[in-house]
């Protein structure tokens, strides 16, 4: 029995702060490292004083007349949109309001398989039918590369119903595909092309990197500004550039999507990092990319360990992957994902960003450091100097990890069906009833309506053994899944 007034949040946040970790995770700011001076100060004295309301003179984010369409305005000039919207749950809110903007009830969206899980909460609140592209993944590292175009036209002919392309751009992992042939064939059918830049806040401050999708011809971009650049979790932005897509739309859904009460902490660090980046952001990209290549030099030099590149040739999808986004793998040492970032964080005290199978994710950003490179790539050198013997025999490549299924119902009709919970064992034949996803990265194992099969359900109780965390069972032991009770 905890004593009254016990805080298990507090204590747990401070038990993390405790631990000083070096963060290669999100979000951008890294402990603030990445942010403007005098938005660090100010936060460090007044975060209260700054947590307020609607009060005179300070705007109202649902009807922007004052210094939240100015904030919002410069986003606009700043990241290259004809109109941005500040959002306060994340590119999530973003998705679903772009979404419902583009397409009406019943109508079909044309998206990759291994789309963020909010992409279905998008299809459930709209009554959207997803039309899926194939996932072809590395056969090395097993992350998904972006869809051919080819493959894009291909679905756009045999499904002319299509009403919008939904593409990832760049992804979780970094990869960035051809996003200007793909505006260029949907503005060929006069549908609109969304992309989910949550990964690519930075990518408007360097030619290092590939054009932003809106530079590209996208339609509309949602940028979790929080993630790769220094705003606070769950502040991101959703960019307009479009002769097809009404803007008001858009601003008619955010209306009863996002809150009455929208944190003006998170919205000044929205416009923090405005304005921080307008100034010195080629600068600060500059030295990120500098920093992250500088690892990968680095990683080069260590036997057993290895990253995925920065460019895959001779794929047809793609132009290049983000350097920032490291993906290591240790499995020549024997040691999976989960093993690697385990011991990374109790004997060297690095936080990674993602582990799973074979690999980690090592992230950075305009708040990392050489010194953060140099703890990162130490503490690798020393793993990898207690090789094979300590850590057991090489991990092999398992199973493809992103299962296409048979999508028997649309998300919206499974979700709202009447449900029963079978053992997860079980489950074999059934129609699922929740979405399920590893999370990070938040990719769906299973949507609503898809068919669950064996390879599923083994690939689920695979990931389960290695302690993955999921997102959607409402089983909190993940024994039991909800599924469609008639279909
Ligand atoms: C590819 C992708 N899209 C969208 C999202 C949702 O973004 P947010 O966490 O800002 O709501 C995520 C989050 O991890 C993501 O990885």
């Amino acid at each position: 029995m905890h004593k009254s007034g016990y805080m298990p949040l507090i204590e747990a946040l401070q038990k993390n702060k405790k631990r000083n970790t070096v963060p290669f995770h999100m979000p951008g700011h890294k402990k603030g490292q990445g942010i403007h001076h005098s938005f660090a100060r100010l936060m460090k004295t007044a975060p209260f004083a700054l947590d307020v309301t609607e009060l005179p003179g300070l705007d109202d984010l649902h009807n922007p007349a004052g210094p939240i369409k100015e904030s919002q305005m410069r986003a606009a000039r700043v990241f290259g949109a004809d109109r941005t919207f500040f959002l306060i749950n994340g590119s999530t809110v973003g998705i679903h309001a772009a979404l419902l903007s583009v397409c009406r009830r019943g109508e079909e969206v044309l998206l990759p398989r291994d789309m963020h899980r909010s992409v279905i909460g998008a299809c459930i609140l709209g009554g959207l039918k997803p039309r899926y592209l194939p996932v072809q993944l590395d056969p090395e590292y097993l992350v998904p590369y972006p869809p051919a175009t080819e493959e894009i036209t291909a679905m756009l002919q045999r499904y002319p119903k299509i009403r919008a392309i939904f593409q990832v751009y760049p992804s979780y992992y970094g990869l960035a595909g051809k996003m200007l042939e793909v505006a260029e064939v949907a503005h060929r059918c006069n549908i609109p092309l969304i992309v989910d830049e949550a990964h690519g806040a930075h990518f408007v401050f360097t030619d290092e990197l590939p054009q932003t999708a809106l530079q590209s011809g996208a339609d509309i971009s949602i940028q979790s500004t929080h993630k790769t650049l220094g705003a606070f979790t769950q502040a991101s932005m959703l960019h307009v550039k479009s002769k097809i897509v009404d803007y008001s739309t858009i601003a008619r859904q955010l209306g009863i999507l996002q809150s009455t009460s929208p944190s003006y902490l998170l919205m000044a660090s929205l416009d923090a990092v405005t304005g921080h980046m307008e100034v010195s952001g080629k600068h600060l990209m500059d030295n990120s990319l500098r920093i992250a290549r500088y690892i990968r030099e680095q990683i080069k030099e260590i036997p057993g360990i290895k990253c995925f590149g920065e460019s895959v040739s001779g794929l047809s999808s793609m132009i290049a992957v983000d350097p920032t986004k490291i993906y290591i793998s240790l499995s020549n040492l024997g040691l999976s994902g989960y093993q690697a970032a385990e011991i990374l964080l109790k004997k060297h005290r690095i936080q990674v960003e993602l582990c799973d199978r074979f690999c980690i994710l090592c992230m950075l950003s305009i708040g990392s450091s050489f010194d953060d490179a140099d703890r990162l790539v130490n503490a690798l050198t020393d793993i990898a100097s207690k090789a094979i013997p300590v850590y057991g025999k090489p991990i092999m490549p398992g199973p493809v990890n992103i299962p296409s299924p048979r999508v028997i119902l649309n998300p919206e009709e499974a979700w709202f069906a009447p449900l029963r919970q079978v053992l997860l064992k079980e489950a074999v034949g059934e129609v699922a009833g929740e979405l399920i996803a590893p999370y990070p990265p938040g990719i769906p194992l299973l949507c609503p309506g898809e068919m669950i099969t064996n390879e599923i359900v083994d690939l689920i109780c695979e990931l389960k053994a290695w302690d993955c965390m999921f997102h959607g069972f409402s089983d909190p032991a993940m024994l039991t899944i909800k599924v469609v009770d008639r279909f």
